[in-house]
């Protein structure tokens, strides 16, 4: 049943950093992200778009409000329950990839099994070499993680996200640290899963090129819901 809700419903969320000294950073959010969308998350510097990102990934909890991955409400599971749902449902990606150096590439897109319950099984293996393969990186599965490009690791930061079937990834500014058309690259990869698989993503990006690309623009300015509009492909 759970897999009928809405990928993601945030109602009335908002947060504040500090105790002393308080900082309120989101002020009542509320919108819903169904299944299979790419919506961009845009916005200036500070304006809260992480912060954001990180309450619907269960890494943060907000001050008010709810947020309800996959039907399942974050507010009512405790520390072992939010990280079941991370794993069950959440990648991230992020601007700087956080690949374990001494890895190869193969076993950094298998980290999340080792990390689940020590050793990967076949299929997961198996898994993790078709999400090499449909990153562009088969030849590159055995090479360790520093001895790729900024944008090969990327792509294995990608197929790391994805491995376990995540239905949702967040990426917070997952171009930001590459060249234009590396970024060009990385985001059209995304792009295809989420048009392949039906992935749902949430991709928080400065470049407006991106956000035109993607279904829909969430634009967060001062900590709240400035814009929520859908973008119109002439081509379709
Ligand atoms: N852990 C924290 N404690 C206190 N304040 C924080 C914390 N994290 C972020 N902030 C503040 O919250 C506000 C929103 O930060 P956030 O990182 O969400 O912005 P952002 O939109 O992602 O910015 P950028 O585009 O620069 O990444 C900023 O004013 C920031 O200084
Ligand atoms: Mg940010």
């Amino acid at each position: 049943m759970a897999d009928a809700s809405p990928m993601v419903i945030m109602e009335g969320v908002g947060k504040v950093y500090g105790n002393k000294i308080q900082t309120r950073v989101l002020w009542d959010i509320n919108f819903r992200v169904e299944r299979g969308e790419f919506a961009a998350i845009v916005g200036p510097s500070g304006s809260g778009k992480s912060t954001l990102l990180n309450l619907i990934g269960a890494l943060d909890k907000p001050s008010e409000g709810e947020v309800r991955i996959s039907g399942e409400s974050l507010g009512t599971l405790d520390d072992e329950g939010l990280a079941r749902l991370r794993r069950q449902y959440i990648g991230f990606i992020f601007q700087f990839h956080y690949l374990l150096p001494d890895f190869t590439a193969l076993e950094n897109v298998l980290m999340p099994f080792y990390v689940a319950h020590s050793a990967p099984t076949k299929r997961e293996v198996e898994e993790a070499k078709e999400l090499m393969e449909r990153v562009g990186l088969k030849d590159r599965i055995n090479n360790r993680a520093t001895d790729l490009s900024g944008g090969q690791q990327q792509r294995v930061a990608i197929a790391r996200a994805l491995a376990g079937r995540k239905p949702l990834i967040l990426a917070d500014e997952p171009t930001g640290n590459l060249d234009t058309q590396t970024g060009s690259e990385i985001f059209r990869t995304m792009r295809d899963f989420n048009e392949q698989d039906g992935t749902t993503f949430l991709l928080v990006t400065h470049d407006p090129r991106f956000a035109e690309q993607t279904d829909r623009v969430i634009s967060v300015v001062d900590g709240r819901i400035a814009e929520d509009r859908a973008v119109l492909h002439p081509s379709q």
